[in-house]
């Protein structure tokens, strides 16, 4: 693509944010109906290109989303922006389309290991489900996309072969008929070398898709792995303000790349994100008072490049001391 991905040169790149489901979804605290709603409306101001707001799935596996239905009924919702639904199953999608969903987003693992912990069923099984789900979105009208945990490895089984991941591409594009697809990096074991040779592969089979790159920070490599999927022509990224999150079906799972490092970072290497990285922030802050813990994401409390701090109190003193050794 462009050999130097640090060199943004005014490229879109469209950033999703997931933390209301992704990260929401790992918290024990139970963050209040309103607040979770308040959390978007500041997102979409803060100017995110797509929202997975919530997720339909069974209140007794993930308690946290029960109000999935209010929340995407009462959200604010600025044109241009995609308000998206994660589903499990049929029955998810009936709800998410009653609550007037933009897009579906259905999962399924590369890993039959994964698959089994997270969704009880085996790859073939979900697939057969999943083209059911799909099937009922086409005739309601609304997108779907199918984030493909796993894809950079399993916790459980190890290398998740390249060509296993992109047969199952194949057919989630080509039988099933998906919209798009994100290659999920659901436990942070990617690393740049197989981001942007597996990104490569996938733009130069199918140019034309929607295609998001899922990281997570597990191993300290996500902002990194950005960078190779940039470089490798990708232009979406799904991340999570805080960076919170985390799987409760994969050991060892930890937060997503964090939405605001990511911004900040492309905003410095002139890409067009068109996040308010200030705006973004402010919905940050309020995070640690609604899960009752600090957020892994650093800018909350280092600030931005160029947010400066005050000198020490005794600064003259201490210009007076030294000018007075010259
Ligand atoms: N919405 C609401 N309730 C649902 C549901 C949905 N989409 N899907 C299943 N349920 C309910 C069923 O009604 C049933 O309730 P009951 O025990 O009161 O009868 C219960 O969940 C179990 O349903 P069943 O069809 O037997 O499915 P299951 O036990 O095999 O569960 C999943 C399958 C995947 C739907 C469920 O485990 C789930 O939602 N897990 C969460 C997955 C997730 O969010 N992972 C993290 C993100 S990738
Ligand atoms: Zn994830």
């Amino acid at each position: 693509m462009t050999a130097r991905p640090w060199h943004g040169e005014g490229r879109r790149v469209y950033l999703q944010e997931v933390g209301t489901r992704d990260g929401l979804q790992g918290e024990a605290q139970f963050v209040p109906t309103p607040d979770k709603i308040a959390l978007v409306d500041a997102l979409t101001d803060a100017g995110l290109a797509k929202i997975e707001v919530t997720s339909f799935v069974s209140p007794k596996a993930i308690p946290q989303m029960r109000d999935a239905e209010q929340v995407l009924r009462e959200i604010r919702r600025a044109p241009g922006v995609v308000y998206s639904a994660l589903v499990p199953n049929v029955r998810g999608a009936e709800r998410a389309i009653d609550a007037r969903a933009d897009e579906l987003n259905l999962v399924m693992s590369a890993s039959e290991s994964h698959n089994l912990a997270n969704l009880r069923m085996t790859r073939e099984q979900s697939f057969t489900a999943l083209a059911e789900v799909a099937a009922l979105a086409r005739g309601a009208g609304v997108p779907v996309n199918v984030s493909l945990s796993c894809s950079f490895g399993c916790p459980m089984e190890g290398e998740v072969p390249a060509d296993e991941v992109m047969a199952w591409c194949e057919r989630l594009l080509e039988t099933m008929g998906a919209h798009g697809i994100t290659l999920c990096d659901t436990t942070g074991m990617a690393w740049p070398g197989q981001v942007h040779a597996l990104t490569t592969a996938f733009r130069e089979r199918w140019p034309q898709t929607e295609l998001t790159l899922h990281f997570h920070n597990t191993r300290g490599m996500g902002l990194a792995n950005v960078l190779a999927a940039l470089d490798a022509g990708a232009d979406r990224f799904d991340a999570s303000f805080g960076g919170i999150g985390g799987c409760p079906y994969a050991p060892g799972a930890s937060g997503n790349v964090s939405t605001e490092e990511v911004a900040h970072a492309l905003e410095l290497m002139g890409y067009d994100t068109g996040v308010d990285v200030p705006r973004l922030l402010a919905a940050v802050a309020k995070l640690p008072g609604l899960i009752g813990h600090d957020v892994p994401g650093q800018i909350l409390r280092a600030g931005r490049r160029l947010d400066l701090h005050p000198l020490p109190a005794d600064f003259e003193a201490i210009r007076a001391r030294a000018e007075a050794r010259t």
